[in-house]
Parts: structure tokens; sequence; C-alpha cells
């Protein structure tokens, strides 16, 4: 798959019309707020966020009509149904259809109102299951994916496909980031449906209040690399602005910042102050064992990026869940 250079960079910053699709969730609102804090990015860019209020990109021509009504040069496309382990393990189908379908019609419209460039999101969770370790961004394709994810996982690999046969065709910039697992403030802190970490802090708030123990689905021993949606929210502006290829790049901290489920357990208990009980269901599925991601080409691009410490991104986010209860998603 080739890899085209670009040059969208300087030339194109001073007339950037920049859309994000599902710009109301986790990631959406990061990079919302790091362009609101950003000096002097609004005079040099116009930005959009969307939400599925504005358009269901699950259909073609609401997400034409959107991308017609705005006519953005760029695009950052995180819309996608998005859920934890046993979200996915319930509805492969769901996952498989919903996201081919919203992938599909917003690469398209893309196509069809001219944008340039666009950044969508993959994840490390889409690899293969049976994998040499740490992953990189050529082996996306190199095997079936864990059972858990099956219809999510395909459902994003597809978007390098279409990206890459796009480039062949049309020369175009439609490229990906691929992201370890996120969490910060405005995540979906659903027990049964989120991420684990979300998940985890939800739960342990609930322990705090009841009184009861703070019971971790699986064994624990599960291994994760967890990325602040801050500090992945500066590095999607520097995949906008300034990444020249088409194929994609892991977005993730180093490999020895990966923890087991039990320490980031251990880490929410200490963030929120929890002094009950730590008990382990293993009778819930554990996942994925691991999914170690190397950042060496994030790297080589930027050799000195540096990463929020994880026990204080996570005491920000805990601190953001407890101050938003009522209104978080839960
Ligand atoms: N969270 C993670 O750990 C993680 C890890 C790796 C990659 N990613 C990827 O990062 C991206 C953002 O994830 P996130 O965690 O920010 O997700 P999220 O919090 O669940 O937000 C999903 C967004 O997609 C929008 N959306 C869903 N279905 C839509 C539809 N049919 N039409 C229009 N908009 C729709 C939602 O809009 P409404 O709010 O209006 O419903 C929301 O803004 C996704 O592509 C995801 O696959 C996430």
């Amino acid at each position: 798959m080739s890899e085209l250079q670009m040059d969208c960079t300087e030339k194109q910053k001073g007339c950037m019309r920049v859309l994000v699709t599902g710009s109301t969730g986790l990631v959406g609102k990061a990079i919302e707020r790091v362009v609101n804090e950003e000096e002097g990015s609004k005079e040099a860019e116009q930005w959009v966020f969307l939400s599925s209020k504005d358009a269901n990109l699950m259909d073609f021509q609401e997400t034409l009509a959107v991308f017609q009504k705005h006519k953005p040069t760029h695009v950052i496309h995180l819309a996608a149904m998005v859920g934890g382990l046993y979200k996915n393990m319930k509805a492969n189908l769901d996952f498989w259809r919903n996201n081919l379908y919203i992938n599909d019609n917003v690469l398209q419209a893309a196509h069809e109102v001219g944008v340039v460039k666009v950044v969508s999101c993959l994840s490390t969770c889409i690899f293969p299951d049976k994998t040499t370790y740490p992953i990189d961004e050529t082996m996306i394709h190199n095997g079936p994916p864990h059972p858990s994810n099956f219809g999510y996982s395909y459902a994003k690999r597809m978007i390098d496909v279409h990206n890459c046969a796009h480039a062949e065709k049309y020369g175009s910039r439609y490229t990906a980031v691929i992201p370890t697992n996120v969490f910060g403030p405005h995540d979906n802190f659903s027990i049964e449906d989120g991420h684990v970490l979300p998940g985890l802090i939800h739960k342990a708030f609930i322990a705090q209040q009841e009184g009861s123990p703070l019971t971790v689905w699986g064994s624990g021993s599960p291994r994760r690399q967890f990325i602040y949606s801050l500090d992945l929210a500066r590095l999607f502006l520097w995949v906008l602005r300034e990444y020249k290829e088409v194929n994609p790049i892991i977005l993730s901290v180093d490999e020895e910042d990966e923890l087991s489920i039990k320490e980031a357990a251990e880490s929410v208990v200490q963030a929120l102050g929890f002094k009950g009980e730590v008990v382990f269901d293993t009778s819930k599925s554990d996942g994925q064992f691991k999914k170690t991601a190397s950042n060496a080409k994030l790297r080589r691009y930027l050799p000195d990026v540096k990463f929020t410490p994880f026990n204080q991104a996570l005491k920000e986010t805990c601190d953001w869940f407890v101050a938003n209860y009522d209104t978080a998603r839960k």
C-alpha cells in the first residue's frame, strides 16, 4: 500500500474548514476543548462540530447534505458505534453494520464535496488476536481479530482499505489514527456497555456510596495501554495539520506504561479515595489478554512527545465524573 506525500500543511492553513463527526463523545469533546484553548487556531481554521442530531451518518443522503452544508476542506471522523468488551460481545452484527455504513457514508460524502484530507479513527483492539508483540501499523490485516469484537474490528479495518483504494484511484489524503484505550471527561461511564476504566470509576463510585466491595469483572490480569483524551486530542491536531501519509499511525503511550486491569483498578481506588474491599469476578470474560502497541512511528515523528502521567489524568477524570455525576453518560 502506497504512502503518498501531502503538501497540505502550510499552504492550506489559512483556509482550513474542519468538520468533526462524533464531536459530542469522549474524543470529540477533548478535541473541541483543545481547539478552544489553542492560541490563534480559530483565526487560521474554521471548526464545525457535529453530533448525531445534525445528521444520522448511517444515512447517506443526510451525510451528504451535512457535508454540502458545511463544505469542509478537512474532516476528523470520530462518529462510531463504540462500546466496551461486554457490549461488543452482545452486538457484533450491529457494530459491523452501523460502523461500516457510517464510515462508507462519511468517506464518500467527503469525496463528493472535495475534502482534501480525512483523519479517521481505528483502534488497537482491531488488530489480529494471534500476533507478535508489540503490534505496529503494518499488522492490521495479518489475521482474524479477537472473537469478542470481530464486528467492530472488521468494520474499522475497512477504513484502511477504503483510504488506500481512494489514494490509489484519486491520489487523496485520507488517513487514520490508531489510539489505544482512551479515557477522560465525557466518557461513557456505563458499567454494562462502556470501556474498562470508566466502568471501574463508576463501580467504585457506587461501591463507595453504598459501602459495598468494588467488583472488578474478570481476573484483573489482562494488560492495556491507556491514553488520556486530551493528549490524544493534541496528537489528532498534529496528524490533521502535519502528518503526510495515507498509512495509519498508532497514537499510544510507551510500551512500559501498559498496566494490568488490577493495577488500573488500584489507581481508581486511590484516585477516588475508596476504602472498601476489591474483589475479582472471574466468571466474567477477560477479553483479549493484551494488545501491546508500539509508538515507535509516532516517536520517529515526535521524539519528545509527552503524555500526562496516568495517575494525574485519572484523578482529573474521576474529579470530572464526581462533579458531573448527574449528567454524565452512565
Ligand atoms: N473510547 C476508546 O477507548 C476508543 C479507543 C480507540 C478508538 N476509538 C475511536 O474513537 C472514536 C471516538 O470514540 P469515542 O470514545 O469518543 O466515542 P463516543 O464517546 O461513544 O462518541 C461517539 C460519537 O459518535 C456519534 N455517533 C454515533 N452514531 C452516530 C450516527 N449514526 N450518526 C452520527 N453520529 C453518530 C455520537 O453522537 P451522539 O452523541 O449525538 O449520539 C458521538 O458523538 C470512534 O471512532 C472510536 O471507534 C475509541
